[in-house]
């Protein structure tokens, strides 16, 4: 399983490289505006393109900032040209729940890597699937595209367990299916505890931000042992 950092912050992303735990890093537009990046689509450009170049060649998810056919498609070939490992975000349907799957299909088949986002719902992951699949066949290239489910808000919903069977059943699907170079990423993590149950899913990656990863490592039980390793070895070292 893949660890995302889900954050549009340059130094957040610099600590988890050096730990190694980062295999790529995802955005969208509330944490664009959340990691304070400014000046319209010049910023936006500016950070990612750091970012690309930082994690290269993991991927990079840049969201589209509309929901019209035509004008995502414009932007999605300029997003796909600031760097070689960007994915471009574009929401299952748009605001009124029309399906934009012709834009999928179309950015996947000119080989545009897309990662089809905000969905909630099994019937929505494999319909955005199938439309990168078909988008696949006809590609030049082979790169890998991502299908985002948003286990957290559906958990808000359904609660926690609704989520995992969504992922289960969307992963089985695919390998069903054997469907390549298709990608699950959960999104919405908001716990130590969504990082446990939705680890074991079988989706391919988890996206987390990075608040969330730090309480990972987080026990109480833990300080206190190292507390009492330090003191005790402080006290042998004296004994020598
Ligand atoms: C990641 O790709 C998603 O955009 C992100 O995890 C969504 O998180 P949210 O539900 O907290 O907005």
């Amino acid at each position: 399983m893949k660890i995302f950092i889900d954050s549009a912050e340059v130094k957040e992303v610099e600590k988890y490289l050096s730990w190694g735990i980062c295999d790529g890093v995802t955005t969208n537009p509330s944490i664009c505006l959340k990691s304070g990046v400014k000046g319209g689509e010049e910023g936006m450009k500016k950070r990612a393109i750091e970012i690309a170049k930082l994690i290269s060649p993991n991927p990079l998810s840049v969201e589209v900032t509309t929901d019209n056919e035509a004008e995502i498609l414009v932007q999605a070939r300029k997003y796909n040209a600031w760097a070689e490992n960007i994915s471009v975000k574009v929401t299952i349907t748009d605001k009124n729940g029309v399906g934009l799957l012709p834009v999928i299909y179309k950015l996947v088949s000119e080989g545009v890597s897309v990662n089809v986002t905000a969905m909630m719902t099994f019937n929505q992951a494999i319909l955005a699937a199938k439309a990168i699949n078909a988008g696949l066949a006809v590609a030049k290239n082979k790169k890998t595209h991502f299908i985002s489910i948003f286990a957290g808000r559906v958990s808000e919903e359904h609660g926690v367990e609704q989520a995992q069977k969504v992922l289960k059943e969307v992963r089985e699907w695919l390998d069903f299916h054997n469907y390549k170079n298709i990608e699950i990423i959960v999104g919405s993590v908001r716990t130590p505890e969504n990082v446990e149950l939705w680890s074991k899913s079988g989706a391919h990656i988890l996206t987390i931000p990075p608040e969330v990863i730090s309480k990972c490592l987080m026990s109480a039980r833990t300080k206190e042992t190292v507390v009492q390793f330090l003191g005790d070895a402080s006290k042998a070292l004296q004994q020598l």
